[in-house]
């Protein structure tokens, strides 16, 4: 059966130029994709590049969530994986932080992020938004835009669209004169304007419609010279291509016969929340769903994340997002290679390049090979062939018969034959190796440790503090009558908010007790809430990820006379999902009341005193380089108090490895280094001890909460420090610490790869590069050491026959040969990267009639 009409076939390859024509030409332009003006366009089966239809792998790497300094590896890495693309969405609140100032500097600084795509021959697909949500603050909304008269967000309204247009205008405007768009010579070759509407224009009701046809109409007239999409938007007005978002992607069409299938977002994973397990996805169920979406006629993928990275300073959105952004992408929060992801991916993209000429040629012919068993074939008049084999059962392994011949096709995978014939990637066997990544705490003049080391870096007697009052302290402060949404009020300038009221207490108050005993009951929209009475903390409340808001109930003791009553309410993040998103609310709406046995008073009408934001926050004392003279030292050490701030100075931690602190033993907060917030901390948060998994069967359809790790621990102990924030010599390290903390046991430490796995069977594909070189296409093993100049110094484990285990803890299985071990050493000590063959001719035959496999576990140094 012939899925749809097959359309023109062109299986041009695209141009080579000569290596110096290139060399010259980048002289010229930087190399700018070569300067060249390239056209853009799209038809039924692909985007088409100066009149070539295209197979093209994207990642996703947001330019905020890492330094400029560490952009260029990234990129790299990215090339090096297979991808072709790398999207980013273009975050409003960053760069518009007050109507009309623009700051494009630092982290912020979009040109010289997509010129160094660029630079590594890459393109770019720009997503303006400018509403990104992302797990990003608001949405990507500057805060300033809720405070314009009449304004209504993502809607046929005026104030808003000018807003947007505005915006949208200034980023495409910008691009142009830096000429970073294809049409220009630049590596732009598509644009998103909004992103999922479509999950919610529902609640929007006729205005949807009407905002959407607007927008569409809006971002054309911008003329780009490259399509725009828009993603999740099922009525996408033409020419704005509608495209998929999510786990899986392969049965989504799109609205047109015109427009191609393409997949914005393919979640390698999930992100994190303070009191959430840890997400991952198995690369097996990726790899699945990337081959099942180019098996079924797409063209178009990107990873959402391939680098996730790290919301810095108070970027995330919420509320409850962590600081860290891992999102267990294919290069992990640091920066490095999250084996064996990437490398899987790696090879199913080359794959999937060697069928692009019968990809964009045609629709796949799909026939059935049984219950759950599929075949789609790509043939072109010229004669070539690509097929897609697979099983999408959850539970047994197949054999099918594909044109005469017979496959084994394991369970929830997918077979790649870009020749009809072989085998040469399946989705569930991984030849890629692993990596065993551990964090070594570090001492500066010491040795290196795998347990944190107390107070490392920093010896307790040079730490120095200041104690955040109680209250109300700031001359900004002002008093009215009843209790305000925190929003509103802060217009989110900080995460806390004040509120202030007194009672005066007689001894004879129906809603006192013994006299002098009440219960103080609160309730708030979130997120979470610290109760001070008589300036002592008397019981504090946090919502969380599903249900932000907070309500608690303290038994207290009030005294005769004047009682204070001070709430500090506190903000992790600002919603950036969902209908009306801006609206949600957060802080003390109440009510606020003392409740006793008989009778109850409510406080929520009284006159409250409100300070946004704390009184050294705006002194900015964590951007102080100066030791200015408020911060106290002295031998004792305030510890496990609430509201207080720290300060203390490091040494850089040698080597190159990528920092980290790690905030074992403090509990909600802020930190800075030499000035910049690394983001938030909140180590005292800790998963549910359900719903983790210690091994995730990848078999099956995935979802956000299918694989969690990490159950009962903190969601969160170790926190990234780029090393471009550190330099050599003295740095300082500032805290707030809000709810009670001892900073004497934050420890420094660096990720290391300490470990090169792979764990190849007999019944695995040959390695896709070496298929010509290998005998009879026989499997291989490859161990490549990760960073230059190193060598493979030892084996750690070697078994071929039937090991088990993960990296790391491999062991025997009943059936294994003698001669594994001095077969792997003799072909891999002393080298960077060895191959090593997966089969009897080598290893000899250890059981008969049984497929056999090869585990390695090596170091290198
Ligand atoms: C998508 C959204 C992204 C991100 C993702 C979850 O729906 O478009 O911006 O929020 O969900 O990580």
């Amino acid at each position: 059966m012939v899925a749809g009409a097959a359309a023109a076939a062109t299986d041009a390859a695209y141009p080579k130029l000569s290596p110096f024509l290139v060399i010259f030409l980048c002289f010229l332009c930087g190399c700018s994709h070569l300067c060249a003006a390239a056209t853009v366009t799209y038809d039924h089966r692909a985007l088409v590049i100066d009149g070539t239809r295209r197979v093209l792998i994207s990642g996703s790497i947001h330019y905020p969530r890492s330094t400029p300094e560490m952009w260029p590896d990234l990129i790299e890495k990215s090339k090096n994986g297979g991808l072709d693309i790398v999207e980013t969405y273009v975050f409003w609140n960053l760069h518009e932080p007050v109507q009309g100032q623009y700051d494009f500097e630092g982290r912020k600084d979009l040109v010289r992020f997509v010129k160094t795509v660029a630079e590594a021959g890459l393109y770019v697909h720009l997503r303006i938004g400018p509403y990104v949500c992302a797990e990003w603050n608001y949405g990507g909304f500057p805060l300033w835009l809720h405070f314009i008269p009449g304004i209504k967000f993502r809607t046929d309204n005026e104030p808003f669209k000018r807003e947007m247009q505005r915006f949208t205008t200034k980023i495409v405007e910008m691009m142009k004169q830096e000429k970073l768009y294809a049409s220009q010579g630049g590596p732009i070759i598509l644009s998103q304007i909004e992103n999922e509407y479509g999950n919610i224009d529902s609640s929007y009701g006729a205005a949807a419609k009407t905002y959407i046809n607007w927008t569409a109409s809006m971002a054309t007239s911008l003329d780009t010279g490259v399509p725009w999409v828009m993603c999740q938007q099922a009525d996408a007005p033409d020419p704005i291509i509608n495209t998929c978002n999510g786990f899986y992607c392969d049965q989504f069409t799109p609205n047109s016969n015109k427009k191609p299938k393409m997949w914005t977002e393919n979640w390698s994973g999930w992100f994190l929340s303070f009191g959430g397990g840890v997400p991952y996805r198995p690369v097996e169920d990726l790899a699945f769903a990337v081959a099942r979406f180019f098996q079924r006629g797409g063209t178009f993928q990107n990873y959402y994340m391939y680098h996730g990275g790290t919301n810095f300073g108070r970027t995330t959105g919420g509320p409850f997002i962590a600081t860290s952004y891992d999102y267990d992408a294919p290069i992990d929060e640091y920066g490095i290679l999250r084996q064996p992801k990437w490398g899987h991916l790696r090879d199913l993209h080359k794959v999937i390049k060697l069928c692009e000429g019968a990809l964009v040629a045609t629709d796949p012919t799909y026939t059935s090979l049984g219950q759950n068993l599929e075949a789609h074939v790509y043939k072109t008049a010229s004669g070539s062939c690509a097929a897609f084999l697979a099983n999408v059962g959850t539970q047994s392994d197949a054999t099918v018969t594909f044109n005469g011949k017979a496959y084994h096709l394991p369970a929830w995978s997918v077979s790649i034959l870009p020749d009809c014939q072989n085998v040469v990637f399946n989705t569930a066997q991984i030849n890629s190796q692993a990596t065993l990544l551990e964090t070594k705490y570090v001492k500066t003049y010491g040795q290196a440790s795998d347990q944190p080391i107390n107070s490392s870096e920093i010896s307790e007697s040079s730490w120095t503090f200041i104690k955040e009052p109680v209250g109300i302290t700031k001359s900004s402060a002002f008093t009215k009558v009843g209790l305000l949404e925190q929003i509103n009020t802060t217009a989110d300038a900080s995460d806390y908010l004040w509120y202030s009221t007194s009672i005066d207490i007689n001894g004879n108050e129906p809603f006192l007790f013994n006299g002098t005993q009440t219960t103080l009951h609160i309730e708030s929209l979130g997120h979470v809430l610290h109760a001070f009475v008589n300036g002592q903390l008397s019981g504090s409340g946090m919502g969380n990820s599903g249900n932000a808001k907070v309500t608690l109930d303290k038994s207290i003791m009030l005294a005769p006379g004047k009682n204070k009553i001070d709430l500090l309410s506190v903000t992790v993040g600002l919603q950036n999902y969902g209908a009306f998103f801006d609206l949600w609310g957060a802080g003390i709406t109440g009510p606020v009341m003392l409740k006793g046995e008989k009778s109850t008073t409510d406080l929520s009408s009284n006159d409250w005193t409100y300070q946004i934001g704390l009184k050294d926050e705006e002194l900015g004392i964590y951007e102080d380089s100066g030791d200015s003279s408020i911060w106290i030292s002295q031998s004792a050490l305030p510890k496990n108090q609430p509201l207080v701030w720290y300060k203390g100075y490091f040494d850089a931690p040698e080597g190159n490895d990528p920092v980290a602190i790690d905030f074992t033993g403090m509990g909600k907060g802020e930190a800075w280094v030499n000035g910049q917030s690394i983001g938030r901390y909140w180590p005292a948060y800790v998963s549910p001890q359900t719903g983790c998994t210690t091994s995730c069967n990848y078999r099956g359809a995935f979802s956000s909460n299918k694989c969690l790790k990490n159950c009962g621990k903190p969601s969160q102990t170790l926190y990234h420090v780029p090393r471009s924030l550190i330099q050599s010599g003295k740095n300082r390290l500032v805290l707030f610490e809000e709810m009670s903390g001892d900073p004497t046991q934050i420890s420094f430490a660096t990720r290391q790869t300490v470990s090169l796995c792979g764990h190849v069977s007999e019944s695995h594909p040959a390695l896709l590069d070496a298929q010509s070189t290998a005998p009879n296409n026989v499997p291989m093993l490859r161990l490549e050491c990760p960073y230059p100049n190193q060598m493979i110094s030892s084996i750690k484990f070697a078994s071929f026959g039937t090991p088990h285990g993960t990296c790391g803890s491999y062991n025997h299985g009943k059936c294994s040969s003698d001669d594994a071990l001095a077969v792997v050493q003799q072909a891999c000590i002393g080298v960077k990267s060895c191959d090593v063959e997966v089969s009897i001719k080598l290893f000899g035959d250890p059981c008969r009639n049984v497929i056999k496999s090869l585990a390695v576990e090596a170091a290198c140094s």
